[in-house]
């Protein structure tokens, strides 16, 4: 059976079961402040769990792509050793909602399993929840007497809460698991050692197949377990490892899922898959991390310095030195990659085919930069190698190397293993360690309990019409950590504040209560869809009416720079062409930020052209159409634009101005003239075929015009408010660049009389050429004067002083390697000790080094300890 088709049988399995189909939720999120991506088949739905909404149907099943890298649940280090885990995987999964418990997903799982797919019912074995003394759960008696009705008993084992308790993450919805095993080893094999005995013990051949999760509990702030209003059921199978079952291969990686890729790597880097142990993992990590940065990329997530970004960089990383250390590809070649991606995956997820030239040129540039950064790391080891005197190097060099060059450290040990060296392991995981506690310690986070004080509250978002309204407290919670101090979580029964979402910041404003007192909203979220209302205070009297009132201002200019935002992307598709994507988008109140595919610098005129664009749909005065809940279906009939990567309901909302249309559930302006006036301020590239336009309106750009008109008066005030300031500056430049010249002429004349006065003073000490000494010359011409000097000599010990301005001092330091390596001098130490009497510091190699400082004073003490380091 081909993957496509055991896909399509469980979703219509579970159709036939009355499930809703839906499609999969992105891989990437963007409005979920708790979790970077989707890391299991339940993510999306935990709203639902909490209880914050309600589903349109009770029960839903579907195949979720998640991805395993960070946080609770990550996998990546392992992969590509073992032949079962993934960084980016599919997950196919069936849910009841306060429908069907624990009887139907066990006998529905067991009838999928064996009936459908016709897996032989020897080789499976079940797991059930043996309880916890620690929490105080009895084990799951109920899931044992339903498996007991199918299964031999002895096919059932008992795990542990490790295993068989199911938690979202720290706090929230989890519950006991059942889990079913499958045990796919030779009859040989499974003669010599009994399967039971491999459950649960990451043997590549006996592995979880999928997870029953039984959501019964709460786990509270304090770690205790509350019992939830109402029982459901979360599922979650491993497509890849359905398919090695019944494929019958024994590594997710023969399967068809994979195989495509690996021919594909095969051929282009001549290798051959199962010839040896370190091209195979090689290979693995490759096929595997591909899948999972072009679907994070076609979810709009692009590698990056910070953030989810950052993962996926982190990913793309890991395979570029796979294939560099043991494929031996010096050049980039994942990229090519994606096209066998794109066939094998688009009928099940068609953005990968959308988006596939995007793909292909993000993950080149990537592999371009990071090969670049790989050679840059080479030689900087290669240094460190040549100044390592004993045969060790130590760990915060290779530390240095990987913390700020991003050299990975495995590489780094492998090079070193190669040429005889050790590193200094336990130094290295010191160095990490340390660096690990700053920044847990800077993003440690206390979140307490919800306190509920009105449980049947429905909230509703009233911020579309209104920007005050009273309403009531209906829950808080006290969240704490270092970077924002003690905040409360407000949330009410109906608020005009609009949460941060689809790329527009979250409303401002303030709370007020009867008795006048008033309370800032500083930020407002949606949290698993919950409107979260951001304060550094709680109102003394919690069940008050309160009025609630949005910074008017504020999202007024805000408004103004989304509907702008609409209107450019409508300017983008028209002057450059349809195949413009929206790939992110910032919408503050002060400015306005927009990302999307394009392959080229965008040139002056097209900039004009896409201002004027905008600023004619401004003054044209359009006014706002806006259609709510409607159904998605009937929005894309009318020509509305949706985006990949985002989330949306089975009824959405349109937002029209003229010929712009699109799903959007931000805040606009009544009318475009309301936004006044248009003006890009930047246009440039943040990755391979992406640029970024920054622009501005309204206010702002009544502030611009004024501060360019300042400076601009200014300007021509110095310029002795000539009629013609552009031709001034340029005469100005012309005349500066002669001067430069003359300058450079004299200075080379000067520093060669400099050198011979320098000569003259050198003084003998200890079999070293000494000197210490203040010119009167710039930075530059020391440094030259200094080399000439040292190549002239192998005793040199120089260190001259200058000042080239009142307010500052430089010190220069020269040692002649042979000398600094022979008598362990260090000109980076001496600058850096010398460098306190100019109240400054510096630094260096050791034999070069240069300060700076505030102090001329200090030059001559400086100058007269510069001897205590040879006498
Ligand atoms: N949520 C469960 C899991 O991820 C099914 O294993």
């Amino acid at each position: 059976m081909e993957s496509q088709q055991i896909r399509a049988k469980f979703l219509d399995f579970f159709k036939s079961k009355h499930h809703h189909i839906v499609p999969s939720a992105p891989m990437v999120l963007k409005n979920d402040p708790t979790l970077m991506f989707t890391n299991s088949g339940m993510a999306p739905f935990k709203e639902f769990f909490l209880g914050n909404s309600t589903p349109k149907s009770t029960r839903i099943a579907d195949t979720q792509k998640c991805l395993r890298v960070s946080g609770k649940h990550n996998d990546l280090e392992e992969v590509g050793y073992d032949t079962y885990h993934h960084t980016m995987f599919e997950m196919l999964g069936n849910w009841s909602f306060g429908d069907y418990f624990k009887k139907e997903a066990i006998t529905w799982a067991w009838e999928l399993l064996t009936k459908v797919y016709k897996i032989d019912k020897d080789i499976l074995y079940v797991t059930v929840f043996e309880g916890s003394k620690e929490d105080g759960t009895a084990m799951d008696q109920e899931a044992y007497d339903i498996w007991k009705q199918i299964i031999p008993e002895n096919r059932i084992l008992m795990g542990n809460k490790k295993d068989n308790f199911w938690e979202m993450g720290e706090q929230g919805p989890c519950g006991p698991c059942s889990e079913i095993h499958v045990d796919i080893r030779s009859e040989k094999e499974k003669a010599k050692i009994d399967g039971k005995t491999l459950i649960n013990k990451d043997h590549p051949q006996v592995v979880e197949i999928w997870n029953l999760v039984f959501m019964q509990y709460n786990r509270k702030a304090n770690g205790s377990l509350e019992d939830l209003p109402a029982k459901h059921i979360d599922t979650g199978m491993g497509f890849e490892r359905l398919c090695m079952v019944l494929q019958n291969v024994t590594s997710n990686y023969d399967t068809d899922v994979f195989t495509p890729l690996i021919r594909e790597i095969e051929t282009i880097t001549d290798t051959t898959y199962g010839s040896d142990k370190k091209t195979d993992i090689a290979i693995r990590v490759i096929s595997d991390h591909i899948r999972a940065v072009a679907f994070s990329i076609a979810d709009g997530q692009l590698p990056s310095n910070n953030g989810a970004g950052y993962v996926i960089r982190r990913i793309l990383r890991r395979a570029i030195r796979y294939g560099f250390t043991f494929l031996n590809k010096k050049e980039p070649f994942i990229y090519r990659l994606v096209d066998v991606l794109s066939k094998k995956m688009s009928a099940a997820f068609p953005e990968i085919k959308a988006q596939k030239q995007l793909i292909e040129n993000v993950v080149k540039e990537e592999e371009a930069s990071f090969l670049r950064t790989l050679d840059q790391g080479l030689v900087l080891l290669d240094r460190i190698i040549s100044e390592t005197k004993n045969k060790e190097v130590s760990g915060d060099k290779a530390f240095e190397l990987y913390d700020t060059y991003g050299f990975p450290i495995d590489l780094t040990a492998l090079i070193l293993s190669e040429r005889g060296l050790t590193l200094d392991e336990k130094g290295f995981q010191t160095e990490l360690e340390k660096q690990k506690n700053r920044s847990r310690a800077a993003s440690e986070t206390i979140t307490d309990d919800w306190i509920v004080l009105k449980h049947d509250a429905h909230e509703e978002f009233v911020g579309y019409d209104i920007l005050e309204a009273n309403v009531k407290l209906t829950r808080y919670r006290k969240v704490t950590s270092k970077k924002e101090g003690t905040l409360y979580q407000l949330v009410f029964n109906m608020t005009p504040f609009y949460a941060e979402g689809g790329g527009q910041v979250g409303d401002k404003g303030y709370l007020e209560a009867p008795n006048g007192d008033v309370i800032y909203i500083i930020d407002t979220k949606k949290i698993n869809n919950v409107i979260i209302h951001f304060a550094k205070n709680l109102p003394k009297e919690l069940n008050e009416t309160f009025k609630v009132v949005v910074d008017k201002k504020q999202r007024y200019r805000t408004a103004c720079n989304h509907t702008a935002t609409h209107l450019l992307h409508q300017a983008l598709r028209e002057i450059l062409g349809s195949h413009i994507e929206q790939k992110g988008s910032a919408v503050h109140s002060k400015y306005l930020r927009f990302d999307f595919s394009h392959f080229s610098k965008m040139k002056e005129e097209e900039l004009r052209d896409v201002e004027n664009f905008v600023n004619a749909r401004i003054a044209g005065k359009l006014p706002l159409q806006e259609q709510r809940n409607i159904p998605m279906q009937q929005a894309i009939n009318e020509g509305a634009i949706a985006l990949f990567g985002e989330k949306y309901g089975d009824s959405v909302r349109t937002i029209r101005f003229g010929q712009s249309m699109e799903l959007c559930g931000g805040t606009h302006v009544q009318n475009t003239g309301d936004i006044w006036y248009f003006k890009i301020i930047s246009e440039s590239a943040i990755a391979a075929g992406i640029r970024r336009i920054e622009a501005i309106t309204n206010d702002a750009v009544k502030d611009f015009y004024t501060e360019n008109n300042t400076a601009m008066l200014k300007i021509k005030s110095l310029l002795n408010n000539t009629k013609e300031p552009i031709k001034a500056l340029q005469n100005l430049q012309d005349e500066n660049a002669a001067l430069k010249k003359q300058i450079e002429g004299l200075l080379k004349d000067k520093a060669k009389n400099v050198k011979q006065e320098l000569k003259a003073q050198l003084e003998e000490i200890n079999g070293v050429q000494f000197l210490a000494t203040k010119v009167d010359l710039d930075q530059n011409s020391i440094k030259n004067i200094l080399f000439e000097l040292g190549s002239e000599m192998d005793n040199l010990f120089a260190v001259v002083a200058a000042s080239p301005a009142p307010e500052k001092a430089i010190l220069t330091c020269y040692i002649s390697k042979n000398t600094a390596n022979e008598k362990g001098y260090n000109a980076g130490k001496v600058v850096r000790e010398l460098g306190t009497y100019i109240h400054g510091g510096g630094g260096g190699q050791n034999f070069f080094a240069t300060a700076g400082g505030k102090n001329p004073e200090g030059i001559s003490k400086a100058l007269e300890q510069a001897k205590t380091y040879v006498v």
